[in-house]
């Protein structure tokens, strides 16, 4: 069986590797992979930047974006072979915190959690895998070209999630939407903004390429201004921030209407500085009841809604993100980002 691998913390150590059949424990099936997603956090793991092999091993396999069809389920767990399943990423903490302990491992308080493909645990870049029945989520058969889809769409999920309940604490009638940043997170945010009715807009930098026609396939509208001429237009109720750039973070802060909230999904490198009017975007966050969110994984309620929003997606215009298939051979391809790249996958079959 081979799988896409690297040493944490070794720069350019990627390589696809033979490695043992996978055996299922009780409670777990034996999936077939179909694709594997790539994004910045895998070419991050890939650079030396970030990652933790499980204990006691020196490779990682590769691989929190999955898609897989079942081969075998034990009995009674729901799954049968022939399923179309996506794995979860995170697990809990060996001794769970609270959060973790309820299910919201995606919320953890230690930092003890693990993640497939990311910390500690082997991912599902490989040509077969097992997964625990209890943390495999069964997708729409007809979702099997774009299903690969489903982890970025969980994290939006949750984002949306975050957005409506702390905006729930008073009466919260959001109308407009920017998302900053057209990568998949944020055009995935955007399919999730329209899907709830409202009127959402996307910024990013290019003019060309794939990214604003996939905007117009929304619905939604596609700026590439400068962000603080953006939001004084627009003045948005809710920001879902999807770059991660520090800039675009402070004028997302700064330009929202009152009571806005701004969701901040973006990792970013740490050690870039950048001289900001504190006292302003304090005085604005107080005086219009503003708030900024940070949000990060998925729980299974995030994977089901996810799957329902792709179900329920224009499946041409899903297909249409996915940019790029690199066979798992070439799988090194996929790290080295190409002209109007948008979500590049790895297949697996
Ligand atoms: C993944 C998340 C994960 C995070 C931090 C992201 O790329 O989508 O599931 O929690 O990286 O490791």
């Amino acid at each position: 069986m081979r799988a896409v691998t690297v040493r944490p913390s070794t720069a350019r150590s990627l390589e696809v590797r033979e490695m043992p059949e996978p055996a299922p424990g009780a409670g777990e099936l034996l999936v077939d992979g179909l694709a594997a997603g790539v994004c910045g956090t895998d070419k991050e793991i890939a650079a030396g930047e970030y990652g933790w092999a499980p204990p006691g091993e020196d490779r990682l396999v590769l691989g929190h974006e999955s898609l897989g069809r079942v081969r075998e389920a034990p009995s009674g767990s729901g799954f049968a072979a022939g399923d179309l399943v996506v794995g979860v990423v995170r697990r809990p903490d060996p001794r769970p915190c609270g959060a973790c302990a309820r299910g919201e491992f995606d919320m953890c308080r230690n930092g003890r959690y693990t993640e497939r493909g990311i910390k500690e645990r082997h991912g599902y870049a490989s040509e077969s895998w097992t997964v625990e029945s209890d943390y495999a989520v069964r997708l729409d058969p007809g979702l099997e070209t774009v299903g690969v889809l489903l982890e970025p769409t969980s994290v939006v999920a949750k984002a949306w999630e975050q957005v409506e309940r702390v905006g729930g604490r008073a009466w919260f009638d959001p109308r407009r939407v920017l998302v900053t940043g057209a990568g998949p997170i944020g055009l995935l945010a955007a399919l999730l903004g329209v899907q709830r009715g409202l009127d959402v807009h996307v910024l990013d930098r290019v003019t060309r390429g794939p990214k604003p026609d996939l905007v117009a396939g929304l619905g939604a509208t596609y700026h590439s201004e400068d962000i603080a001429e953006v939001t004084s237009a627009l003045r948005p109720d809710v920001v879902i921030e999807a770059t991660g750039a520090g800039p675009v973070v402070i004028e997302a802060m700064a330009g929202t209407a009152t009571y806005g909230v701004v969701c901040l999904t973006g990792v970013s490198p740490a050690g870039r500085r950048l001289s900001v009017d504190a006292g302003s975007i304090n005085r604005d966050l107080v005086l219009e009841n503003d708030v900024v969110v940070g949000s990060v994984n998925a729980n299974l309620r995030h994977y089901r809604q996810g799957a329902e929003a792709l179900a329920k997606a224009d499946r041409a215009w899903l297909e249409r993100m996915i940019t790029r298939r690199v066979p798992l051979e070439r799988a090194a391809e996929a790290f080295t980002e190409q002209d109007d790249d948008i979500k590049v996958v790895i297949t697996l079959d």
